[in-house]
């Protein structure tokens, strides 16, 4: 990794992640994301709009070149976008690339997780709400069946991928399904994430009151089962992370609401249609979609994006009030979480 290039932003935050998404479909409608009353008849990106996997690893090189080290697929649902090994065969031998993940709802992992391995992917986050059918199906907003997500972790421990859940929690939606959720992936010895309802995009309704947050998570959980807390494993972790003293399955919380986290926030994310955002709260991206198909050499978009991010000043959880969860923001399904 070239270090004379890394690059802070206004508050001394260097940049370290690269969160990419492929693609802004997915086939799920989830209530927090896309709701399917607003989302039933959304057009989607086209695919000339889409950056093409060459351009992605261009896009990538400079951010390696910044100092980025750990790279996410998202999408949308990424394993949508067609072909997609072929993206982490091209974009894993980067120099200064130390990781590749992936976040997924998981009901296509079955066909993908052997060749996703093969092709250089270290780890995979995958989504499920609730173990109850009946709530996991409303919340998807297709129907689908917790046991379909099940099998596409399955596949994924076959492959030999480090897997954590995630399950977005909503107060009177799932919040009785915490503790079925923590025994089962205790039993299971897998990972498991609650991630506090985020106000992220302007559709999906976000409310205070459905916001459950990590202090009452954890004081459930605690009635139950004895935690310990896991020290951070890297500068900018977003999950605080505990284990259970009697298995080796940790569980996390991602408290943006309650305890936010913007002081070592290190990440970017490019969207499928390639600009770069430097929050999951922007309003505004920074687009290198048409600098890449102009042909602007490496060394000067590299250049473009050490300036965006030099000037980067958010810091939306930190500030978060009632008020500015009303402001314009882009979408999670467009710019993957
Ligand atoms: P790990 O590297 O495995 O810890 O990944 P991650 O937790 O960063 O990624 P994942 O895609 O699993 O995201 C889990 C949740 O954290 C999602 O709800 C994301 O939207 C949220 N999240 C990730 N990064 C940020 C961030 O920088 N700010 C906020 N507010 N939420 C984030
Ligand atoms: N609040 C919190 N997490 C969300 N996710 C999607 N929308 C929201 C939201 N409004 C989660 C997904 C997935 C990750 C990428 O983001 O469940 O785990
Ligand atoms: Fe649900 Fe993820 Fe699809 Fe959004 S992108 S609808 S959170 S599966
Ligand atoms: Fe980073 Fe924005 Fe999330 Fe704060 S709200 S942690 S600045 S992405």
């Amino acid at each position: 990794m070239n270090s004379k290039n890394s690059v802070v932003d206004f508050y001394n935050r260097p940049l370290h992640d690269l969160r990419i998404s492929v693609i802004d479909q997915c086939n799920f409608r989830c209530s927090y994301c896309m709701p399917e009353d607003v989302y039933a008849h959304r057009t989607f990106l086209t695919k000339d709009q889409l950056l093409s996997f060459g351009e992605i690893e261009t896009i990538v090189n400079s951010f390696a070149i910044l100092g980025v080290k750990k790279l996410r697929l998202t999408g949308g649902e990424p394993l949508l976008r067609k072909n997609l090994p072929d993206l982490i065969r091209k974009i894993s031998p980067i120099s200064g690339i130390e990781d590749i993940a992936l976040t997924t709802n998981g009901i296509i992992l079955p066909k993908y997780a052997k060749s996703l391995k093969e092709a250089g992917l270290k780890r995979v986050n995958i989504s499920l709400d609730a173990l109850d059918d009946e709530i996991f199906g409303k919340m998807n907003g297709r129907n689908v069946k917790v046991q379909d997500v099940l099998k596409g972790i399955y596949a994924a421990k076959d492959a030999d991928l480090e897997i954590k859940i995630n399950m977005v929690v909503q107060k009177g939606v799932n919040d009785h399904q915490i503790m079925p959720m923590v025994q089962f992936f205790k039993d299971n010895d897998m990972n498991l994430r609650f991630i506090e309802f985020m106000d992220v995009g302007n559709s999906n309704g976000w409310n205070m009151d459905q916001v459950v947050t990590k202090k009452e998570i954890y004081q459930m959980i605690q009635e139950t089962f004895q935690l310990e807390p896991v020290s951070r494993q890297y500068y900018g972790e977003v999950a605080k992370r505990y284990k259970h003293i009697d298995s080796k399955a940790e569980i996390g919380f991602i408290s943006s609401v309650s305890e936010a986290f913007c002081s070592t926030c290190t990440r970017a994310r490019l969207s499928a249609d390639g600009k770069v955002y430097t929050c999951l709260f922007a309003d505004k991206g920074y687009d290198l979609l048409h600098l890449v198909r102009e042909g602007t050499s490496q060394e000067l978009l590299t250049h473009y994006i050490k300036q965006v991010w030099n000037k980067r000043v958010d810091r939306y959880s930190e500030e978060r009030t009632n008020l500015t969860a009303q402001k314009e923001k882009i979408e999670m399904y467009y710019i993957g979480g």
